[in-house]
């Protein structure tokens, strides 16, 4: 059985879920599992650094394109502070990928030069005003991201921002990010109107995931209390699990770090630095061995109860969608 709407037929997908972006955790075997499973997945290009490894991926997920019933796509953060951010987009315009997720800047040269090949964008938002931004620069759709989302969440929840996007942006795709880990909540996100869910951290805790065993163990017996927003990673503020060492560290960046973060001349650098810095110690923290043990999660780990593969993990969203789909129906008496 299929969901059929705006997004499942413009993506060319059976089911109405993307298989978010991960850095340091999406994967050529979780992408795949993705895609054979009618979903749309994707992974942050980000994840392959060295010269040559995103070529290789792109062409390996080009020809399982051919084979499959779902779509791959690309996240690029499209923000000034990422270095390969232009590389990465060239690569991918000449490989020809089937859509994008931008995140955090202005995705003005993605939306120009996917659409210069019919590719689509779907541009990860927050708020109305960034929204809005977005709309003028002609994307095609928001990942809206709310509050609890693994990674740099949103304020709002999703029950208002899915909802006030769809108003705002009618024609719109409207994906919802954020808290999502089961069938009954991804049910809701089309109850308030929008076409589908990006999950994240549930896909975390699978089996084909290359990150080490105590990340997904952790995620598994993480409750939504034991998730805190940290800006010690990135600058901006991200979800973490509240290990001793987000402890120890602390939230928030210092006075200094601070002043740096703000002033116009070092604004750039500084973030620049704290990114790779940051970017160190989740690439130890996801290897394993470290005790500065800093992962990244968002507050659906509460829902998360087992570590499955990537394939059970959708079959089972599917049919609990379903299931709760039926539910809803149930509730209606003549
Ligand atoms: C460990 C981790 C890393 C993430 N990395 C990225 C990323 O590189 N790019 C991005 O756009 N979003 C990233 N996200 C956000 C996800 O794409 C997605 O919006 C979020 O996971 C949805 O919330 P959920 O975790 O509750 O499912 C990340 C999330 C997590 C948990």
């Amino acid at each position: 059985m299929k969901i059929t709407n705006s997004f499942t037929q413009q993506f060319d997908i059976q089911f109405p879920i993307i298989m978010a972006p991960i850095f340091l955790v999406s994967n050529l075997a979780m992408v795949k599992a993705g895609m054979q499973a009618g979903i749309a997945a994707t992974f942050p290009s980000l994840n392959y650094r060295n010269d040559g490894e995103l070529e290789s991926i792109l062409d390996e997920l080009n020809a399982e394109q051919n084979n499959s019933v779902g779509r791959y796509g690309v996240n690029l953060i499209v923000q000034k502070s990422n270095p390969m951010y232009i590389k990465h987009l060239d690569i991918c315009v000449n490989k020809k990928v089937p859509f994008y997720i931008t995140s955090l800047g202005s995705p003005k040269e993605v939306i120009e030069k996917a659409h210069s090949y019919g590719a689509k964008v779907l541009c990860d938002v927050t708020n109305i005003a960034h929204a809005q931004k977005c709309y003028d620069l002609g994307c095609d759709g928001f990942i809206a991201v709310g509050q609890g989302a693994g990674g740099h969440a949103g304020n709002n929840p999703l029950m208002l921002l899915v909802p006030a996007l769809k108003k705002a942006f009618p024609d719109k795709i409207v994906i919802g990010a954020g808290g999502v880990a089961t069938g009954d909540a991804l049910t809701s996100i089309l109850a308030l109107g929008g076409q589908g869910s990006s999950i994240g951290t549930r896909f975390i805790a699978s089996t084909e995931a290359g990150v080490n065993d105590g990340y997904k163990e952790a995620i598994v017996n993480s409750s939504m209390e034991d998730i805190v927003m940290s800006t010690k990673i990135s600058g901006t503020p991200c979800r973490v699990i509240n290990t001793d060492y987000a402890k120890k560290i602390g939230y928030t960046q210092n006075w200094f770090e601070r002043l740096l973060s703000n002033n116009k001349t070092t604004k750039k650098y500084f973030k620049m630095l704290v990114q790779f810095r940051g970017m160190k110690k989740l690439e130890q923290s996801v290897a394993g061995g470290s005790y500065k043990t800093l992962w990244v999660a968002g507050k659906s780990s509460e829902m998360v109860e087992d570590i499955r593969t990537c394939a059970e993990i959708i079959a089972r969203l599917k049919q609990e969608t379903f299931q709760s789909l039926d539910n809803l129906r149930d509730l209606i008496k003549a």
